[in-house]
């Protein structure tokens, strides 16, 4: 097994992006730029309009009322589920389970999986450029059950250190728990290979697709991970909002994470019994809305199809990659693994990153600055933060020429 090699550029498909940025109704139209879609994306006209369909007509609880609304309600829910399992290609829609976002989904398996299989000793295997909600859950787990986090490095470049994989992983290795796309470096990590490496160890794989899903598409049975986990408002869709994917033959004998109406079968005082998948891990009224509107936009995605964004985004971050290597010799690019996605992060040197995001932001450009959620990864490299600009589909080329103004400025005024 060998790792694979970064993919090639092809060229750009005909599609018309300025019509696809004329959906987005904060974005179309204004002065400002916005280069944080890492942190939450902007929404497609088709979501407010999904919303105010469902409000209009279909509103009730779901799962729960013989009457008809409802029955249309959960209709409209269920047929929201089926469109995420198509969107990920999962073998079945009972495998893809409606949380509150990625860090909700984290925590569930977290204590799912810690409950039923992990004893004193057992090892959890993170990587070093995890998001806290990556680390977190796995350590409030570990404190319960004994078990120990290890952690897989990252090297200067701000990709993972492959050859480290043989040393972490071994019997007492109980699950990895992986980022695919870094949410502070934009470094893409070579996931099919390192889950078919775990798996000869036996190891089953949880896949943080937070920062992936937007970016490119997702296959759950070519990538054959055991758990993936993602939230709506990164990808188009609404707060609130996450999907929990698993297997189904590790995830419906999971214990559940939170109990309430809904995941149960049978309750009296003495003893209770659960639904299987996917209700087991959906206690208490789900968001309905949420759901229904995000099935709408995921097939407003599949319409531009997600090999389109992905390559239109790749081009985006290879313009601005490029110029700031060639044109601004005081940044200093954290980051610069051989495959990444439209997330930037960089540094002014000898400048705090809050003084450059503030004066950015006065000439209307919005980007995030500080440690991204990601602490550990800091500290790696031995920075308080970085300034991450992180592009979507929707952003242009006229835009990133903007923001290398805005940025010569910044500059001018810092010196
Ligand atoms: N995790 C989000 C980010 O990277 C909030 O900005």
């Amino acid at each position: 097994m060998s790792a694979p090699l970064a993919p090639r550029f092809s060229p750009p498909p005909l599609i018309d992006w300025a019509g696809i940025r004329a959906d987005f109704p904060l974005i179309a139209g204004q002065d400002l730029i916005y280069f944080d879609n890492a942190a939450s994306s902007q929404k497609p006209k088709v979501m407010l309009q999904a919303m105010e369909e469902m409000l209009s007509h279909s509103y009730a609880n779901v799962h729960r009322g013989v009457h008809s609304l409802s029955q249309k309600a959960t209709d409209q829910y269920e047929a929201a589920r089926k469109t995420v399992a198509r969107f990920i290609n999962a073998a079945d829609e009972a495998e893809v389970v409606f949380t509150s976002g990625a860090t909700d989904s984290i925590n569930t398996i977290a204590f799912s999986f810690g409950e039923a299989h992990i004893q004193p000793g057992d090892e959890i295997l993170l990587s070093g450029m995890e998001h806290h909600a990556n680390i977190v859950p796995w350590q409030l787990m570990a404190q319960r059950k004994g078990a120990v986090i290890k952690a897989i490095p990252v090297l200067d470049n701000g990709s993972l250190n492959l050859e480290s994989l043989d040393a972490l992983m071994g019997p007492k290795t109980k699950l990895l728990s992986l980022v695919w796309v870094s949410n502070s470096l934009g470094t893409v990590n070579p996931i099919p290979y390192i889950v078919q490496k775990a798996h000869a160890y036996g190891i089953p794989v949880l896949v943080d697709a937070a920062q992936a899903a937007p970016h490119m598409p997702l296959d759950v049975q070519a990538i054959d991970c055991d758990f993936m986990v993602f939230s709506a408002h990164k990808m188009c869709g609404p707060t609130g909002l996450g999907v929990l994917y698993g297997k189904r033959a590790l995830f419906e004998n999971l214990p559940p994470y939170r109990g309430g109406g809904d995941m149960i079968d049978r309750v009296s005082f003495e003893k209770t019994t659960f639904q299987g998948l996917p209700f087991r891990f959906e206690a208490g009224t789900p968001h309905i809305l949420g759901a229904i509107a995000f099935a709408a936009v995921l097939d407003y995605l599949s319409n531009i199809g997600l090999g389109h964004i992905e390559e239109r985004e790749r081009q985006l971050s290879h313009s601005l990659r490029s110029q700031l290597k060639a044109d601004f010799p005081q940044i200093q690019l954290i980051g610069t693994a051989p495959d990444s996605v439209s997330v930037v992060s960089f540094l002014l040197k000898g400048h705090h990153p809050l003084d450059v995001g503030v004066l950015l932001d006065n000439q209307k450009v919005a980007v995030r600055t500080g440690h991204h959620c990601c602490q550990p990864l800091m500290d790696r490299f031995g920075i308080p933060g970085t300034v991450r600009a992180s592009l979507a589909f929707y952003n242009t080329e006229e835009e990133i020429q903007r923001f290398l103004l805005a940025l010569r400025k910044t500059i001018h005024l810092l010196r």
